[in-house]
């Protein structure tokens, strides 16, 4: 079953044309005192899991989020597939707010997260492969429900296939010369919550890809100051793509 994680822009997915919310399941996990809410969608009768990673009423702040918990919340309720959705800035100047890339590489900045099942009462230690830590497979399907989206449209939304997702600690934006560094160590685009979520995807055995929805320029790329009106103005333009392109990616092609 395909879950999504809905990030800054995306937290219901209720009230979107198409989806019926079925049921809400409380999830109980080894990794939270409380059970993690996991909302059960129907879209063209076909269930999808969802989880909004910053809480419902987004308040839980990127280095706050219980990632453990989500991620084993949704393979307990039977995920296989997970589709995060994580607001991005645009280091690269091919991405532009409004446009979307479904990044190949993460490299992490951030720190103090837990970020391992594998921290005790271990058998051995334990060390997964992640040197493509995204699923080529669930890369490509968004890849192409994306092409399906924009094909209707006059003016079609760029999207980016590839690109390097340089996870940030945040809540704070990030300084200018901070950003000149993650450029210059290959970073396209700056986010705060794709990791540990990626790692931890991958060490219990989920198929993880991410739609990175590009909101603003990333500090120092232009002269402007960042504010959070205008991401929500350009989350605004660019969500009823957004929208299109999940009813793509859970209709059977
Ligand atoms: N930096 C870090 N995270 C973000 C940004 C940014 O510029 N925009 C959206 N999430």
């Amino acid at each position: 079953m395909l879950a999504l994680i809905g990030g800054t822009g995306l937290n219901t997915l209720e009230g979107i044309e198409g989806f019926q919310l079925s049921r809400k399941e409380g999830v109980a996990t080894r990794y939270s005192e409380t059970a993690v809410e996991v909302c059960v969608f129907s879209y063209s009768g076909v269930e999808l899991l969802f989880i909004p990673r910053h809480g419902d009423g987004h308040v839980v702040p990127p280095h706050r989020i219980n990632y453990r918990a989500n991620i084993d919340a949704l393979r307990l309720a039977g995920a296989t597939q997970v589709v995060a959705m994580n607001a991005v800035g645009g280091i690269d100047p091919q991405l532009c707010p409004g446009s979307l890339a479904i990044p190949v590489q993460i490299i992490d900045y951030s720190y103090g997260r837990v970020s391992s099942f594998y921290e005790d009462n271990l058998d051995g230690v334990v060390h997964i492969d992640f040197g493509e830590p995204y699923s080529r497979k669930l890369r490509a399907v968004l890849l192409d429900a994306a092409a399906r989206a924009n094909a209707p449209l006059r003016e079609p939304v760029l999207v980016i296939d590839g690109g390097v997702y340089g996870c940030t600690q945040g809540p704070r934006l990030e300084t200018n010369a901070e950003i000149k560094r993650l450029r210059s160590d290959g970073c396209t685009m700056v986010g705060m919550t794709g990791m540990p979520e990626a790692a931890l995807a991958r060490e219990v055995g989920l198929d993880y890809a991410s739609i990175g929805l590009v909101v603003n320029w990333a500090a120092g790329i232009t002269q402007d100051i960042i504010t959070l009106d205008e991401i929500y103005s350009v989350i605004d333009a660019v969500s009823p793509f957004v929208h299109a392109l999940i009813r793509e990616v859970i209709k059977p092609s």
